[in-house]
């Protein structure tokens, strides 16, 4: 009698367990794979030609648009926090003054990002990664990119440790113009892609450089008025991808096409099917 309550416990338990892979199978369906085939869009700061740009409503925009990538940049606040913004201080996208670094979350919070774009977005808010993380991931790709990295000391571990929490890592790019900061985030999880962003005074980049970088970088990444085709496919060769960024010059895009580049990281985010820019409602 006890073996045939065993075998049953066994067989039920079997039961279930074939119940939670089909459900985490079903789950798995609503993340949204990345198409890293053909060319890749990537969202600039969002759609930043229509709306606040490294705002909800810009990452927002970017998805809507079509885009395989959205792409934000990345600070850390007083307080530690990683915030998603351009530059070093707040004054050119909101209301306020300083440098990201002397505000805390609750006081960044307390800015408004929408209203030196449009008065449309007047209360738009900074966010943290961990929001956009939040929102997005599941739908479109988030390419990260880590400023300033040297300001920050501690920014590598802390984008790692958030990262961690993630499973599907083909949607997930971290790019940075720090080799350094780049190098450690790999040794801290060698399944994270890496794309390396190239400084124009870097260019031409030598055999052994780019050896090295394709040997932790998954992606080379280059302003187009700073690209050749010969450099294209040296990174091909190599099994590397190559994105460019060109924020709105349609004759650059073209030239990016024609050199075979993977991906063009833009404000447009749809070019050339959209107008590129934000049009009032009436
Ligand atoms: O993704 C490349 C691009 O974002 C680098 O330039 O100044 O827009 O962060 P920037
Ligand atoms: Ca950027």
């Amino acid at each position: 009698m006890k073996i045939k309550w065993g075998k049953k416990r066994l067989m039920a338990g079997g039961l279930i367990g074939v119940c939670l892979l089909l459900l985490v199978g079903y789950m798995g369906q609503s993340i949204k794979r990345v198409d890293l085939e053909g060319m890749i869009t990537v969202a600039h700061r969002g759609a930043a030609n229509f709306a606040p740009e490294n705002t909800m409503s810009s990452f927002q925009k970017g998805l809507d648009l079509g885009a395989d990538f959205i792409e934000g940049d990345v600070h850390l606040s007083k307080d530690g926090e990683l915030i998603v913004i351009h530059d070093e201080s707040v004054d050119r996208t909101t209301n306020g003054k300083g440098l990201v670094k002397n505000f805390t979350l609750d006081e960044l919070k307390k800015l408004d990002a929408g209203t030196s774009f449009h008065s449309d977005f007047e209360g738009e808010a900074i966010i943290t990664l961990n929001e956009l993380l939040e929102e997005f991931y599941g739908k479109i790709g988030i390419l990260i990119e880590i400023k300033n990295p040297s300001l920050y000391p501690g920014i590598e571990e802390k984008v790692v440790e958030i990262l961690d929490q993630y499973n599907d890592l083909q949607s997930i790019v971290v790019q940075s113009f720090s080799e350094h900061a780049l190098k450690k985030i790999h040794e801290l999880n060698p399944k994270l892609q890496i794309a390396v962003l190239i400084e124009t005074s870097t260019t031409p980049i030598s055999s052994k450089k780019l050896n090295d970088l394709t040997s932790f970088a998954t992606y080379i990444n280059f302003n187009i008025s700073n690209l050749n085709k010969r450099m294209v496919d040296e990174i091909h060769q190599r099994e590397g991808k190559v994105l460019v960024w060109s924020k709105t010059d349609p004759k650059l895009i073209q030239k990016a096409f024609r050199y075979g580049v993977d991906g063009i990281i833009t404000d447009f985010s749809s070019w050339p099917y959209l107008p590129p820019v934000y049009v009032a409602e009436e």
